[in-house]
């Protein structure tokens, strides 16, 4: 059985994918600092696949930390690396604390890989790479804009850094997995998103306003050049997303590619607007969101859908589930939280 290091694993995308690795046969080691997630996360997926991931407690900027982990598990395999901060405001107001964590992070994992003979990482980058793209739907070969928050930053660079240590040679192959707006929860609700305090992303926001914890939602502007005014996203089911991701640790440990050194953006190809976005949850659910139009948010872009074409194609990957159903996934998540007592 192959042995994959998830770093970051208690998270949102990152338990997802655990759980599609374990679906397809791989043994997962979880290393989650616990920052941004909780350890209850673990039971969630021991539910899910009767297989409880292996967990050490523990900051990938401790490189030593890092390091015993991977001499008590010579045998790993890859490494799929989700941990980050990832709050685009926040990074604006503590740009240090995203480029410490994020950059350092993955240049020990980068540099511990040759010592343990690990062949590969699969990195979780984001099309907020592309800023906002001249040409829609947007492919991997649109240039890279520069960054609108030192978030964004640090994925480009982290992106480069992946590039140049290849080029330099390095041992080891890698796949950079671009996700658009990553949306909805497991269909059995035992895992989902939970973000800490008021959420940042959308879909959250709806459904704790849809759950009444939230009094209304704040629709970040209208007055775009959209059809609808509201901006446009490409939101994409978690677990289509979760199993790209197997799919790609398959095909560099199977070395299904000449190339050592990959990039696909992972996204349904259609773009939604936030106003069709809550007509939708009402139609999938039967619940209504109340909102209100409030001005722009700072640094959103106004419109961005991928061409998944690469990646259908190359990976032979394409996202399933509809907006519509991921939703309803969504809303699902919301009301066992509730019954649990979580909110
Ligand atoms: C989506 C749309 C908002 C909240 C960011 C990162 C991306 C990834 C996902 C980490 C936008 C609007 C939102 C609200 C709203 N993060 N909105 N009211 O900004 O596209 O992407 O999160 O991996 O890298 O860039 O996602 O969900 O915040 O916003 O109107 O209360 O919903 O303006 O148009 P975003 P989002």
């Amino acid at each position: 059985m192959k042995k994959i290091l998830v770093t970051g694993g208690t998270g949102y995308i990152a338990s997802h994918t655990v759980v599609e690795l374990q679906n397809a046969g791989y043994e997962v080691i979880i290393i989650d600092n616990l920052s941004n997630s909780n350890i209850e996360v673990l039971d969630g997926i021991e539910k899910i696949t009767g297989v409880r991931p292996a967990f050490v407690e523990l900051d990938i900027n401790d490189r030593e930390g890092v390091r015993n982990v991977l001499e008590s598990h010579p045998d790993i395999k890859g490494i799929i690396h989700f941990a980050a901060s990832k709050a685009v405001g926040e990074s604006v107001y503590k740009p240090l604390l995203y480029y410490r964590n994020n950059i350092v992070t993955l240049i020990n994992l980068l540099e511990l890989m040759p010592e343990f003979g690990i062949d590969g990482i699969v990195f979780s980058s984001s099309c907020t790479v592309y800023g906002q793209p001249d040409i829609l739907p947007v492919t991997e070969d649109a240039p890279i804009k520069p960054a609108l928050s030192p978030y964004g930053n640090t994925k480009q660079i982290n992106e480069e850094i992946i590039r140049d240590a290849i080029h330099a040679d390095m041992p080891f192959k890698s796949i950079i997995l671009r996700y658009f707006n990553p949306i909805g929860a497991h269909p059995t609700a035992e895992i989902g998103e939970l973000p800490n305090g008021v959420p940042q992303n959308l879909v959250p926001f709806v459904t704790q306003t849809a759950m009444g914890i939230r009094k209304e939602l704040s629709v970040f502007g209208d007055d775009y050049d959209t059809p609808d005014g509201s901006c446009i996203r490409d939101y994409i089911n978690v677990v289509d997303l979760a199993k790209a991701h197997v799919i790609a640790m398959d095909r560099m440990l199977e070395g299904k590619s000449a190339e050592k050194l990959e990039v696909f953006n992972l996204g349904t190809g259609i773009g939604v607007s936030v106003l069709e976005l809550i007509r939708t949850f009402e139609k999938g659910t039967g619940v209504k969101v109340p909102y209100k139009i409030v001005g722009r948010r700072e640094g959103d872009i106004e419109k961005v859908w991928a061409n998944p074409e690469h990646a259908n194609g190359v990976l032979g990957w394409t996202a399933k589930e509809t907006v519509e159903d991921t939703l309803v996934s969504a809303w699902n998540w919301q009301k066992r939280l509730r019954e649990r007592g979580i909110q």
